[in-house]
């Protein structure tokens, strides 16, 4: 555990990192017990941390090309604020889930190159992708939403984690439109904003706002040219911000059964980034464009005027897995680096200047939730233990945006990082005024930790760290609500 920045040259071995995709097929339900509990449990943290991920790395016996191909898998932490926590997992019960576990085999093809078995003709011209609700997992109105971007969300049992079934957002959706995994809940309205986007040769974009009851309560539709993958957004009280990637979709070996949609995007590296501003009265949008990168997440954005500045993780190229080779086998040293990068546009010009905030690889950012869409100073990201070059996170960095000061908790070189997320102190007046919450994959102890740190000082490590009996197989996006859920 350090709190400088390191400079050793491997921080991590390839089989300790690889421990982290081991299925939990078991589903569990237990307190947390004192023993297990390292530190000092915050004695203010109340309400449940949820999160989901892809549980299973395998069915029936057959690998996955692809984690993002997994299964979803709830992990609930219920903070009683007693001084104890409960923990409970659950797989989400999707149609496709249900039929392969019964029938012990894949029988469906997944959108990141999975392939039933049989070979060609099995899966040649099987267009049918599994619903596999793996990537987020929100509270809103009473519901627990399991999401993903391709399809509806499915709705659980709050207190269970048991599956209900789809939900179509009080009748809005229609039969299996997309409600994407990364919502945005907008401080100033208190509306939770999301879109679901259909794409081929050209691109149908929605907008949803829902109010905290989880009605919803705007929608507008708009045509985007050409194909469009898109995973998040960012958000202003004005617009929603969507980065089209120069990306080409091939569908031929995807209906040759040969690859997974995933594996047949190709980066245009000579076409460019298309900025889309969609406004969020429903007007029509409006397009800038710049030299082309590749962007899943954006950590937040915000208006000075006439500039929107949005804060990205941006990729030089489309971090894509060689079509048959293993995840597992990964050389992180020949994958495009994910950095994080301040785009500014100005919207009198029409121009857009972007600078790298710094070298470090890192992914999955966080910032405090009431500052969402406006002037902020503070993120918080899973980050790479090494100060450059392209390695797992096994760390998690703060970076002051006024100073550029850095402050770095490195779980290396045994412990792997997920997704930090900002719990808010009930009290709190500040940015900073906070934890952070994070599952860290211990190689040393074949576990997962869920460890808290104070968002106000990162580099003095966890303030607690609580030990779990199995591992989490590593996860994608999780939230946080402060009602006491499932105990
Ligand atoms: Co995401």
């Amino acid at each position: 555990m350090t709190s400088t920045l390191p400079s050793q040259q491997t921080a991590f071995t390839q089989e300790d990192w690889q421990g982290g995709y081991t299925s939990l097929r078991e589903e569990v339900d237990y307190w947390i017990s004192d023993a297990d509990i390292e530190g000092q449990l915050p004695a203010a943290l109340r309400g449940t941390l949820v999160r989901n991920g892809p549980g299973l790395l395998e069915v029936g016996g057959h690998p996955l090309q692809h984690p993002f191909d997994g299964d979803g898998m709830i992990a609930a932490f219920s903070f009683a604020g007693d001084g104890r926590v409960h923990f409970r997992n659950r797989y989400v019960r999707t149609e496709g889930y249900l039929a392969e576990q019964a029938a012990g085999r894949p029988l469906y093809r997944g959108v990141f190159g999975t392939n039933k078995p049989g070979g060609f003709f099995a899966n040649a011209f099987d267009v049918r992708l599994k619903h596999i609700a793996n990537t987020n997992v929100i509270y809103i109105g009473g519901k627990l939403l399991a999401l993903w971007e391709a399809a509806s969300p499915y709705k659980l049992d709050p207190d269970t984690l048991d599956t209900l079934g789809l939900d179509n957002l009080g009748g809005v959706l229609p039969e299996g439109a997309p409600f994407s995994a990364h919502p945005r809940l907008d401080p100033v309205s208190g509306n939770l904003v999301n879109f679901g986007i259909r794409t081929g040769l050209s691109t149908s974009l929605t907008m949803y706002e829902l109010n905290p009851a989880g009605e919803v309560v705007k929608t507008h539709t708009h045509a985007v040219p050409g194909f469009a993958f898109v995973h998040d957004f960012a958000l202003t009280p004005e617009y929603a911000i969507f980065f089209q990637n120069p990306v080409f979709l091939n569908p031929i070996p995807f209906l040759l059964g040969l690859r997974g949609p995933g594996e047949c995007l190709k980066f245009m590296a000579r076409q460019k980034t298309r900025i889309l501003l969609v406004p969020r009265d429903g007007s029509a949008i409006r397009t800038l464009e710049m030299d082309p990168c590749f962007v899943f997440h954006h950590v937040n954005a915000f208006q000075e005027g006439q500039t929107v500045v949005i804060d990205s993780i941006a990729y030089e190229d489309f971090p894509s897995v060689e079509p048959g080779s293993n995840f597992r086998e990964i050389d992180f040293n020949s994958v495009p680096v994910s950095q994080l990068w301040r785009f500014r546009l100005d919207l009198a010009q029409g121009t857009v200047q972007r600078e790298l905030l710094t070298p470090r690889a890192c992914e999955f950012p966080t910032v405090h939730p009431d500052y969402v869409g406006q002037p902020y100073r503070h993120l918080y990201i899973g980050a790479a233990h090494q100060p450059e070059g392209n390695a797992p996170l096994q760390a998690i960095l703060k970076l002051d945006l006024e100073t550029g000061e850095q402050q770095l908790w490195s779980a290396a070189p045994r412990g792997f990082m997920g997704e930090p997320v900002f719990v808010p102190f009930p009290d709190g007046q500040g940015e900073e005024d906070g934890w952070l919450l994070s599952l860290v994959y211990d190689a040393a102890h074949q576990r997962s930790d869920l460890v808290i740190l104070d968002a106000r000082d990162v580099a003095a490590g966890p303030v607690a760290r609580l030990h779990l009996k199995h591992i989490i197989p590593y996860g994608l996006h999780g939230s946080f609500t402060e009602q006491v859920l499932g105990v």
